[in-house]
């Protein structure tokens, strides 16, 4: 009896000895997971027991609802799981035989970054450990630059804008000989992609190459804007020749508006004349059956032919100013009904 009770003991000691021994393996830092990548959460028991009948629950301590995965019971039990870890987590129940817990994250995102917790739970004995985890979303956007505009010193403003980065990258520009430029103004934003930075700088146009470049630990994104003479006249030209087409459209602007205005009282005009060009027409006959009698008189007298001569070249001018006809056709016959009276007399 005494001697069962001894083993009793001593086997409870054995027991309680091996469970106090228990721990998980914790990762000594920070582990950086990339924004879009699968990720391994560690987490395994040493020694190497396995863990398969045991509780093993991932959570974020500094989250509510924050539960990331669960297993009970020999199985997956999900249905509280927080709604930003659906689908995405997945437990490997073969390495749970060899003690391994750890938990693999599909397609990380920027808001996966924090504090996580793997808890290990037997009915006599339970082990947690904590795995600090960072985002680097290092496929950043490439920059982009954009011209500002220039100014009358012939200085370019340029900004170069990048955006997805996790953590904060440095963005930097760099003339053709890969020398550091300082931004002029500096932005930098934190939503839901990571960082987006912003930088602005102000060039003088004979730095024919122009850097932009955005780093993120070893990883590096780089765009160039061409800014020599070669390119640069030309866009000025183009500025200037948009310049002079905007004055030139103002000006069309204005033609137009007269020669519609010109044309109106033109048709108006033309309305007129037409009425004057019947009675001219009538005119001209008249003129011609006067020209006929002169004809005729001229052989008589040469007196006569003088007063002809002079009435040819009135008729000239009635030819060019037919407003005065009108007058002049009164003056010819004036100057006929003397003539019939003398050629009368
Ligand atoms: C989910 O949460 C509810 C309420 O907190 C609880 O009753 C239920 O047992 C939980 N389900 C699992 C699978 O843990
Ligand atoms: C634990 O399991 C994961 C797969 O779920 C594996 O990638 C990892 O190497 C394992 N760790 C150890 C220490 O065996
Ligand atoms: C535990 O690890 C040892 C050596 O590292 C290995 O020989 C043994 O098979 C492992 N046990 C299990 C259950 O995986
Ligand atoms: C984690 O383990 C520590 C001791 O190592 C304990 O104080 C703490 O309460 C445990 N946390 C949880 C959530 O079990």
């Amino acid at each position: 009896m005494k001697l069962i009770f001894l083993t009793l003991l001593v086997i409870i000691g054995i027991t309680d000895s091996r469970s106090e021994q228990y721990e998980v393996v914790e990762p000594a830092d920070t582990v950086f997971a990339l924004a879009g990548e699968d990720f391994i959460l560690p987490c395994s028991v040493k020694p190497n027991i396995s863990v398969v009948d045991m509780r093993v629950e991932w959570f974020r301590p500094d989250l509510k609802n924050s539960l990331v995965h669960l297993y009970e019971d020999h199985d997956d039990r999900n249905t509280n799981q927080s709604q930003s870890y659906r689908e995405r987590t997945k437990l490997n129940h073969q390495e749970l035989q060899r003690g391994n817990a750890s938990l693999k994250l599909s397609s990380v995102q920027v808001s996966d970054e924090g504090r996580y917790k793997c808890l290990i739970q037997s009915k006599s004995w339970s082990v947690n450990a904590t795995v600090n985890v960072r985002v680097e979303a290092v496929a950043g956007s490439p920059p982009v630059i954009t011209v500002d505009g220039f100014d009358h010193s012939e200085r370019l403003h340029l900004q170069c804008e990048s955006e997805g980065w996790n953590p904060e990258p440095d963005l930097e520009w760099l003339d053709s000989e890969g020398v550091r430029l300082s931004s002029e103004t500096t932005e930098m934003q934190r939503n839901t992609d990571g960082f987006s930075v912003k930088h602005t700088i102000t060039v003088q146009h004979r730095d024919d190459k122009i850097h932009c470049r955005v780093k993120l630990k070893h990883h590096m994104l780089e765009t160039l804007i061409v800014t020599s003479s070669k390119s640069f006249n030309p866009w000025r030209t183009s500025i200037i020749l948009s310049s002079i087409a905007v004055v030139l459209i103002v000006i069309a602007g204005i033609l137009l508006a007269a020669f519609v205005r010109k044309t109106r009282e033109h048709d108006e005009l033309q309305n007129e004349n037409t009425g004057k060009k019947q009675e001219c027409d009538e005119l001209q006959k008249e003129k011609d059956r006067i020209q006929q009698e002169l004809n005729k008189q001229k052989e008589e007298n040469r007196k006569q032919r003088e007063n002809n001569a002079r009435l040819q070249n009135e008729n000239q001018k009635i030819k060019r100013e037919r407003d005065e006809l009108q007058k002049e056709k009164n003056r010819i016959q004036q100057v006929l009904n003397k003539q019939k009276e003398k050629s009368k007399q």
